[in-house]
């Protein structure tokens, strides 16, 4: 099959480059899914550039999400079989005509979405709803803050969150991008480069009992905090990522996206937003669209 391989870790796009490489092969309890897009996420430029490596045991390739149709399924799989339209989590892999993937980690494509764009959903919605919603329980009647509410995580946490019934303020770094946010259903919005957020730190702008969830770390690593206040208004700070998680979380973490953010889909209350799509052969110039940051949502592949 072709597969874009990262040439030369730690090199700059012009490192992704199509190569005939051998076809994935499924354990016992697998689904192999013959690709049909498979959607970029910021965390494969990390891998390209070095270090952000696939877990023990997934494809080398970059790609943490596709769509496709089912191929063949390994033995003990009992829900899928050969024709089914699907969607997956992926530990890797996605960036190639065919990739494996245990079947707790793959979704039937929701009503209303096509076999193409379905790609764009299951990175977003496992990280969006394992964090907020099921970690920090974020519920109906509360406020929201998304900073980054342009990017492919933004676009799909406003529209879930919207759907269950809460205040979404977001941040973003234009006023195009903004008002973007605006028609998904962002009720306050806020450009973090021309105004001041706070004072605004986050801790300082949370509630009583209020909680930050730290995804990502777009503007570095490093900061200083003054921590009474998490003590005086009984703040919980909390961090997590997805892609090293155990298979068993993963399929945890699935089977409640399905039940709780596939309605939404189904309904038309959640759509994806899918600003681009190139072919496999264009992997390089979909990383520079992602680090260029002029994008609003997700950038797809396609084999
Ligand atoms: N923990 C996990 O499991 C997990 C899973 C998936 C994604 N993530 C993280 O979630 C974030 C979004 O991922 P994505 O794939 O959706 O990315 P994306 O679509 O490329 O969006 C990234 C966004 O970050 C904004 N940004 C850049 N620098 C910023 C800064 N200093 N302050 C505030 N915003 C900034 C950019 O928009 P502006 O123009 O507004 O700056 C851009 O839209 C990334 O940090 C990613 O690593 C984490």
């Amino acid at each position: 099959m072709k597969a874009v391989v990262i040439t030369d870790p730690g090199g700059g796009p012009e490192v992704l480059q199509v190569k005939e490489v051998d076809d994935p092969e499924i354990k016992d309890d697998e689904v192999l899914i013959r690709v049909e897009a498979s959607a970029l996420n910021l965390a494969d430029t990390s891998q390209r550039k070095g270090y952000y490596p696939a877990p023990p045991g997934c494809s080398p390739y970059p790609g943490l999400e596709c769509s496709g149709v089912v191929e063949a399924v390994g033995k003990l799989v009992t829900r899928w079989k050969a024709g089914d339209l699907v969607c997956a989590l992926l530990g890797g892999g996605g960036y190639a005509e065919k990739v494996a993937v245990p079947e707790g980690q793959v979704l039937p494509v929701p009503a209303n979405v096509s076999l193409r764009d379905a790609a764009s959903f299951p990175e977003v919605a496992c990280t969006v709803w394992s964090t907020v919603f099921m970690s920090s329980r974020l519920s109906a009647g509360e406020t929201f803050l998304i900073h980054g509410g342009s990017s492919g995580i933004g676009t799909f946490a406003i529209q879930i969150a919207k759907y269950h019934g809460i205040r979404v303020f977001v941040t973003a770094g234009s006023d195009e991008k903004l008002a973007f946010c605006k028609n998904l259903g962002a009720d306050v919005d806020i450009n973090y480069k021309t105004e001041d957020f706070v004072e605004r730190r986050n801790l300082d702008c949370l509630a009583y009992e209020g909680r930050l969830f730290i995804i990502g770390f777009q503007g570095g690593f490093l900061t200083e905090v003054n921590l009474t206040g998490l003590l005086l208004r009984r703040l919980t700070v909390q961090a997590a990522g997805l892609r090293y998680r155990s298979y068993e979380s993963k399929a945890a973490i699935v089977r409640e996206v399905e039940k709780n953010v596939w309605p939404a889909i189904t309904e038309g209350k959640v759509k994806p937003v899918v600003f681009k799509y190139f072919p496999l052969s264009e992997a390089a110039e979909a990383h520079r669209l992602i680090e260029s940051s002029k994008h609003i949502g997700k950038i797809l592949l396609l084999p």
